[in-house]
């Protein structure tokens, strides 16, 4: 039983709800580009490190002819995945030592993975289980412009929350997290020295406004819906003293939020998100 990402780094609904917005349908046509992949083939994927399933969902949706597995290390990912996602396999299982044969997959692909897994291990697995002439997508969450609305600033109670919480500086880099990270022009070029070749750097700008017109109602309450559970596990999972009352203090900037967008009162908040796309050929 491995707990390690969702207890210390990121909680389920952290990364489902965030990475449904991201890979929401309304990207793919910028997603497809990229990848291209050619979606009338029976193509087998794979996603490493798939944490809690958004992605492989997507994926499904948008090659419905392809048999997609996802594997990440973290069990209640994993569990969460398997109830929430069906139509793909996933699989408890460590990156570093893939449980499947060589040349299985037609395509490997991960989001925000890379940076965590030394880089040796990381493609020279994928390289493994890659056909040849496989596909590796290796897509990185790169700068990100965030704006918060005036009522989602966040209040004393969480400040005096946060200031009680204990500091563990280091903590996670020691344990692996973001310790292999690459710059934009790295990453290529690691792609290229672990053996694969047609290697291609492409970004997505992914822009999430509730307010924006093209934005859809239910989208836009996705939104203010994802970063309240993402606020509200950041608190869990601090494990602090004081975590009830700085959750009801979350919920009330949150519930604000929600009234505003539905008296159509605009705030103008606003995530951008650049997603590198580096794709190699085995
Ligand atoms: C930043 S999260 C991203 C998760 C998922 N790709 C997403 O965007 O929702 C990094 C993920 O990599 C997984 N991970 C890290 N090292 C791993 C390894 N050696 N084997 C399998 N999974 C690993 C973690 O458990 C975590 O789910």
């Amino acid at each position: 039983m491995n707990e390690f990402w969702s207890e210390n780094v990121q909680g389920v609904m952290t990364l489902y709800l965030s990475r449904r917005l991201r890979f929401h349908d309304r990207f793919f046509e910028r997603y497809r580009k990229t990848f291209g992949l050619d979606g009338t083939r029976e193509l087998r994927i794979l996603e490493i490190g798939c944490g809690p399933g958004a992605l492989a969902e997507s994926l499904h949706r948008w090659y419905p002819k392809a048999r997609i597995t996802g594997i990440d290390r973290d069990s209640r990912f994993i569990a969460f995945a398997r109830e929430n996602v069906p139509g793909v396999e996933f699989v408890e299982g460590d990156a570093a030592r893939l449980p499947f044969g060589d040349a299985e997959f037609d395509v490997t692909v991960s989001y925000t993975v890379q940076e965590h897994i030394e880089p040796a291990v990381f493609w020279g697995e994928q390289l493994r289980v890659l056909k040849p002439g496989g596909i590796c997508l290796c897509l990185s969450a790169r700068k990100a412009l965030r704006c918060t609305a005036p009522c989602l600033e966040i209040t004393e109670i969480e400040k005096e929350f946060w200031d009680r919480v204990p500091q563990a500086d280091g903590w996670l880099e020691r344990n692996g997290v973001g310790a292999y990270r690459l710059s934009e022009a790295k990453l290529p070029a690691a792609m290229e020295r672990y053996g694969f070749s047609d290697v291609t750097a492409d970004y997505a700008l992914i822009h999430l406004t509730p307010d924006a017109k093209d934005t859809a109602p239910e989208m836009a309450e996705a939104m203010i819906e994802a970063a309240r559970q993402s606020d509200l596990e950041a608190i869990r999972s601090a494990r602090s003293a004081g975590g009830e009352r700085a959750a009801s203090a979350v919920n009330a900037r949150y519930d604000e939020r929600l009234r505003l967008l539905r008296a159509g009162i605009k705030q103008w908040d606003t995530e951008l998100s650049v997603t590198m796309i580096v794709r190699g050929r085995k």
